[in-house]
């Protein structure tokens, strides 16, 4: 029988907090708090959206996913440290996440900013320790880097506080966008690629896909911050009153029309490879999620 979308979004799921859930578990070590707070934001239930890409994609193109579970880690590692970040009070300034005060707000801020340090730190040592090919490593090492750092989400993350409270071009806001969210969806989706051994085409289909999705991922995300609802969201909502959003921009209406647009430039990337009804699913899950 055919195995239902639920059913793989679950086993990768799963195999994902199993992962994670092995990691900074050491109590013995005198800086157990670091360890603690790692944790707390680590294994606080996020829905693990860019390590289920790296598992589809490595599948997708011949891999066995259960060997990309370290590269899959790796990506929530320096996410879960982009969101630490990014909740602290000089940054957004944020309460609540992943449904539990935010890290600075139970560990202070300065273990926070540590603890954001050591998930991105161990996220590229959890890749050079990983059981594949050495050429299959420093190729992910690149791409994670690449796009997590100052021409990616870092990158992005200053572009969005320098908007704040002036009126951004659609130009410039994609450009943030795409940076900020979209370079770790890009790095999710050709990790996977690199880590199922898939061809050149392969790569730039994922690419192509990952820029649209990430796009999206992240118009809905400014729209569940005005439409959302904060118990399903696990963080607050009207919260992005001083930012440059898509909602802002373009009101809500043109908003869903982006959205859908960017959806289906998405799903018309995924031509380029066979067997993709899971990946399709998510992908309009995604474009409707409310959390
Ligand atoms: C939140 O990401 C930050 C954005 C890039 C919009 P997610 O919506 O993937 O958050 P989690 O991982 O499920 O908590
Ligand atoms: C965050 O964008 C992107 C990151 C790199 C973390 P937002 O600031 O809109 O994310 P939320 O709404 O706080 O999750
Ligand atoms: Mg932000
Ligand atoms: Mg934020
Ligand atoms: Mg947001």
């Amino acid at each position: 029988m055919e195995k239902t979308f639920e059913t793989i979004l679950s086993a990768y799921q799963q195999a994902v907090e199993m992962r994670l859930n092995a990691c900074f578990a050491d109590e013995t070590q005198p800086q157990r708090r670091l360890f603690e707070a790692m944790r707390y934001s680590l294994l606080a239930g996020g829905k693990r959206i860019r390590p289920v890409l790296v598992l589809e994609f490595c599948r997708l193109c011949g891999g066995e996913w259960k060997r990309a579970l370290d590269f899959a880690a790796a990506i929530e590692m320096v996410h879960t440290y982009s969101l630490i970040h990014d909740d602290l009070p000089c940054m957004d300034d944020d309460d609540y996440r992943r449904g539990r005060l935010t890290n600075h707000k139970v560990y202070g801020e300065a273990q926070a900013v540590l603890a954001g340090d050591g998930l991105l730190t161990a996220a590229f040592s959890t890749i050079a320790r990983a059981d594949a090919p050495a050429e299959v490593r420093v190729a992910v090492v690149k791409t994670l880097a690449a796009c997590a750092g100052e021409l990616g989400m870092v990158g992005g993350q200053v572009l969005d506080m320098e908007g704040e409270g002036k009126t951004l071009t659609g130009r410039e806001l994609l450009d943030i966008h795409s940076r900020k969210t979209g370079a770790l969806i890009v790095a999710a989706c050709t990790m996977g690629v690199i880590a199922g051994g898939g061809t050149a085409d392969q790569l730039a289909a994922a690419e192509e896909y990952a820029k649209s999705l990430g796009l999206a991922f992240q118009i809905r995300d400014d729209m569940l911050d005005v439409l959302g609802d904060a118990e399903k969201l696990g963080k607050s909502v009207h919260a992005d009153v001083k930012k440059n959003t898509f909602v802002s921009l373009y009101g809500l209406a043109q908003c869903e029309t982006y959205l859908r647009r960017e959806t289906d430039k998405a799903l018309a990337a995924l031509e380029a490879f066979d067997d993709t009804d899971f990946l399709r699913t998510l992908t309009a899950r995604l474009a409707s999620r409310e959390n």
